[in-house]
């Protein structure tokens, strides 16, 4: 799928100000730091267009990005960041959790996780949580450039091993890299797969 046009449209704390209409959308979301700005800006092409920083914490809100006039990209504030203290945790899990269990548009959830990490307690518990209320959910492993393809493959096939503990049917998957643009038609291709089925 070409990415035609990519528009920021609008930042909120508030799942109920997000956009009305019946456009399909296809929300990021991961402990803080793991790349879900800097995915978004890679999958559209668009650098700058989330706001991405090496300081984790940067995203606050909910972002909506619209994508060829007709589905949107949702930027989320990212999870498990120690520094923001108790208050601020849990106000941005108050604002994720309602965004994902209240958001009818939201069509798939990409998971994101860092590539080179043992499995997170913080990750595998979040996807228990989404597996419990029936949210769709892809996984998107991150930062794959700053591993060699040996132990990439090693690593997602160990996460995978540890998910099938869990889970009896394992969620689509994706290995990528902001910067070398690795994964960038698999999930493209996916979320048109999706918008079809939609339509
Ligand atoms: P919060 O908004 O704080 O939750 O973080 P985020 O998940 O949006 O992460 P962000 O995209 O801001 O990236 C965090 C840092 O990781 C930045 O310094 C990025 O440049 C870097 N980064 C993200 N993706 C990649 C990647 O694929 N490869 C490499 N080498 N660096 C990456
Ligand atoms: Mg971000």
């Amino acid at each position: 799928m070409e990415i035609s046009s990519a528009e920021f449209i609008i930042s909120n704390t508030n799942v109920k100000k997000c956009p009305a209409g019946v456009f399909p959308e296809y929300a990021f979301i991961g402990r803080s730091n793991v790349g879900k700005s800097s995915l978004i800006n890679m999958l559209t092409a668009h650098k700058g267009l989330a706001m991405a920083s090496s300081t984790p914490g940067k995203t606050m809100l909910i972002n909506h990005f619209l994508i060829n006039k007709s589905w949107y990209l949702v930027d989320l504030p990212g999870y498990g960041y120690a520094r923001r203290g108790q208050k601020g945790q849990e106000q941005i899990k108050t604002i994720i959790e309602d965004y994902i269990l209240e958001r009818e548009q939201m069509t798939n959830l990409f998971v994101l996780i860092d590539s080179r990490l043992e499995p997170q307690k913080i990750d595998l518990e979040f996807m228990e949580w989404l597996g419990e209320n029936g949210i769709p959910f892809a996984i998107v492993f991150t930062k794959a450039d700053k591993l060699s393809g040996g132990r990439i493959n090693g690593n997602v096939s160990s996460y995978l091993s540890k998910l099938k503990k869990q889970w009896e049917e394992l969620p689509p998957y994706f290995v990528t890299s902001a910067e070398t643009r690795m994964g960038r038609k698999e999930i493209l291709d996916y979320i048109e797969s999706i918008n079809k089925s939609v339509y």
